[in-house]
């Protein structure tokens, strides 16, 4: 689900920029596994930052860059610094229905991203279906417990709107990445609010 006004100013803007490029991606590379991801997927782009992240502390070679906006995406080409020209590519898609094939991805990453999907299984699924076997899932998501509190209709709906079909529990997205032969191997718990973490696909 695309971004309301709110969400939209908070995303792309130089504080989430700075926490997204000093904390959550230093703190997602110490979860990982291995030391570099040849090829990567990033689901819900935003302003193209992760994409950078994930060349410059994850390894990647190339990276392919989604999102569901067409806007989001003509923002992240242009941001763009010229030097990773060659290694990231934009594309608007949706992640409920990826057009790339099975057992593609050395790494997929999803900065705060599957709690927007109006279907989140539909996500989950799709993301590990373009998984390598031992590929690794990164994810750093709110839980139901605190985007509960932004459904349609709410008052703080005015800060950031998230679909009904995004929210999850821990356990509940634990096992459906399970269902779908992603282990997770690593993950860290803020209370009930959030957790970010790492998957491996069997
Ligand atoms: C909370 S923002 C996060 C943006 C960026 N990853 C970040 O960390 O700043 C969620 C992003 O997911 C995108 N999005 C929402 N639903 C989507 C879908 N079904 N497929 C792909 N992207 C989607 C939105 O357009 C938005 O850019």
């Amino acid at each position: 689900m695309k971004l309301n006004l709110g969400e939209r100013f908070i995303v792309n803007n130089p504080i989430r920029a700075f926490i997204q490029r000093r904390i959550e991606g230093p703190m997602l590379k110490r979860m990982a596994g291995f030391k570099s991801y040849p090829l990567c997927l990033e689901i819900g782009c935003g302003t193209g930052l992760g994409a950078e992240i994930i060349v410059e502390q994850f390894g990647a070679q190339r990276v392919i860059a989604t999102d569901v906006d067409p806007d989001q995406i003509k923002r992240a080409k242009k941001n763009l610094p010229l030097r990773l020209k060659e290694k990231i590519e934009f594309r608007v898609a949706d992640t409920m229905a990826l057009d790339e094939p099975d057992n593609k991805f050395d790494a997929v990453f999803s900065f705060g991203v599957i709690h927007h999907m109006e279907d989140w299984r539909k996500a989950v699924r799709e993301v590990s279906r373009v998984l390598k076997s031992g590929g690794e899932l990164f994810f750093e998501e709110p839980l139901r417990e605190f985007t509960s509190i932004f459904t349609k209709g709410s008052m703080l709906s005015i800060i950031a709107t998230h679909p009904a079909g995004g929210m999850f529990s821990f356990d509940e997205f634990k096992n459906e990445l399970r269902n779908n032969n992603v282990d997770i191997i690593n993950i860290k718990h803020f209370g009930n609010i959030a957790i970010f973490g790492v998957g491996r696909k069997q």
